[in-house]
């Protein structure tokens, strides 16, 4: 089989050193991939959002198969144009990615379809918001409505802050057309934990539970990240609250796509928050692998990853197991550039990835890299995800750790206290 995935991150790389495990795939394209994951696939310069060049390059290399990473092109109808010429792509179409590309319309569905949520209020003018803004307790949420790379979400302590959040988002349209609706919501206390599931539409298979630890700093404070680092299972989610999952969330979800007419093949990513008081409440959809929950994710699953994503992109599910699970913990380190989230410099050479590409039980999971001769470079504020996995999660911390020593280069940051949560909650 030849496989295309679309991205170029940590989740692309950890994607396909997965699916080039699989006795069925052949050869692996990715657009536009990175240096690392030039040693597994053969990179070409398309971006993700290019549709239609990647339409017609599918098309040309007969691709049996095309993963979407990111949720960009989801969102601008990929799948839809796969689908209208024939070829199977995992993903799903436009209407479905509204779930996570318009969070208006994922909180309405909500509703709809009684998925616990916090409660909030749409607003499309600035003035009716301002008008609202005197009424809510705070803090309280404040959230553009399309996609904002995961910096559309503001938390506002008191009025003020709202009402510079509502001016930030519509009037001076820091998100542009995104911003265009918002959404203010009830600020909702507890834990956050991410939940998976692969779906063909009628049928689904939960995956593991993820944490991530978005803000830049220790003790998870400083602005916030694609993420620092990750790890599963989430200790925090008990058997109980994954049977919750299960029939609160996944049941609901599914039934209401399947109700609107929409036919969903792809992963269905929930942010959720555990209450103190135990109960679960849906932040958001996400609807693409998480990066990087999925670097954590994938070592877990003992199973081929093909046939699960290939069934689901044809509909046919049910022919395939569901995923079969390590009882091992997996974690994730990334190794940032200094200055990240802000400005960073690029072009600093990487040393040290060979002294750890003997460890065991351990990847490393390249998120911006490029190659100059036989160079590795630095080319993104995440550089690299090391992923380790082992019967324990502290052995795991431990030697992925021992890995961000080993590796170096200039500007060099990582958070040293990823898993903290998961530790306490263990221990
Ligand atoms: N209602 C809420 N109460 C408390 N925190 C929230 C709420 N909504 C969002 N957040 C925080 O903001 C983060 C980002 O919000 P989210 O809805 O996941 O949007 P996005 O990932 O698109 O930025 C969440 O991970 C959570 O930490
Ligand atoms: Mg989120």
């Amino acid at each position: 089989m030849r496989v295309l995935v679309v991205g170029g991150g940590g989740r692309e790389h950890a994607l396909i050193w997965k699916l080039s495990q699989s006795p069925a795939v052949k050869k692996i394209y990715c657009a536009p991939g990175n240096a690392g994951i030039s040693s597994l696939a053969e990179c070409i310069p398309v971006k993700a959002e290019e549709t239609e060049k990647l339409q017609k390059f599918a098309r040309e290399k007969e691709i049996h198969l095309t993963v979407v990473g990111p949720e960009a092109p989801l969102s601008i109808g990929i799948t839809d144009l796969f689908q209208e010429n024939g070829q199977l792509i995992f993903g799903p179409c436009s209407r479905g990615a509204r779930l996570e590309g318009s969070k208006a319309w994922a909180k309405e569905f909500m509703t709809k379809y009684n998925i616990p949520t916090a409660q909030y209020e749409i607003f499309k003018k600035p003035r009716e918001a301002y008008r609202y803004l005197k009424d809510v307790s705070y803090p309280a949420v404040v959230k553009a409505d399309g996609l904002a790379a995961g910096k559309g979400v503001i938390i506002a302590e008191d009025a003020r802050e709202a009402a510079e959040a509502v001016h930030y988002i519509m009037e001076d349209r820091a998100f542009g057309a995104a911003g265009d609706s918002i959404v203010i919501e009830e600020f909702l206390r507890g834990e956050e934990v991410s939940v998976f599931a692969i779906t063909d539409g009628e049928t689904y298979y939960p995956l593991a539970s993820v944490q991530d630890h978005k803000a830049i700093y220790e003790q998870d404070r400083g602005p916030n990240t694609g993420g620092m680092g990750a790890y599963s299972p989430a200790p925090i989610l008990s058997e109980q609250l994954a049977a919750k999952v299960i029939r609160d969330i996944f049941e609901p979800l599914l039934a209401g796509l399947k109700n609107e007419g929409i036919n969903y093949r792809g992963v269905i990513f929930g942010g959720l928050m555990i209450t103190p008081e135990e109960k679960l409440k849906v932040l958001e959809f996400n609807v693409r692998f998480g990066d990087p929950e999925t670097q954590v994710l994938l070592p877990l699953i003992e199973s081929d990853l093909c046939p699960l994503l290939y069934e689901a992109a044809r509909g046919n599910l049910q022919s395939v197991s569901p995923p079969k699970w390590s009882s091992y913990a997996a974690v994730c380190v990334i190794l940032a550039s200094q200055g990240y989230p802000g400005k960073y410099e690029k072009g600093k050479e990487i040393s040290g990835l060979e002294k750890v590409s003997q460890f065991e039980n351990a990847a490393v999971f390249h998120a911006g890299t490029s190659f100059e001769g036989n160079r590795t470079l630095t080319a993104g504020g995440r550089v690299l995800g090391l992923t380790t996995w082992d019967p324990s999660l502290k052995d795991a911390l431990a030697k992925a750790y021992k890995m961000a020593d080993l590796i170096d280069f200039e500007g060099k940051y990582f958070r040293k206290d990823i898993g903290h949560r998961a530790l306490r909650r263990t221990e």
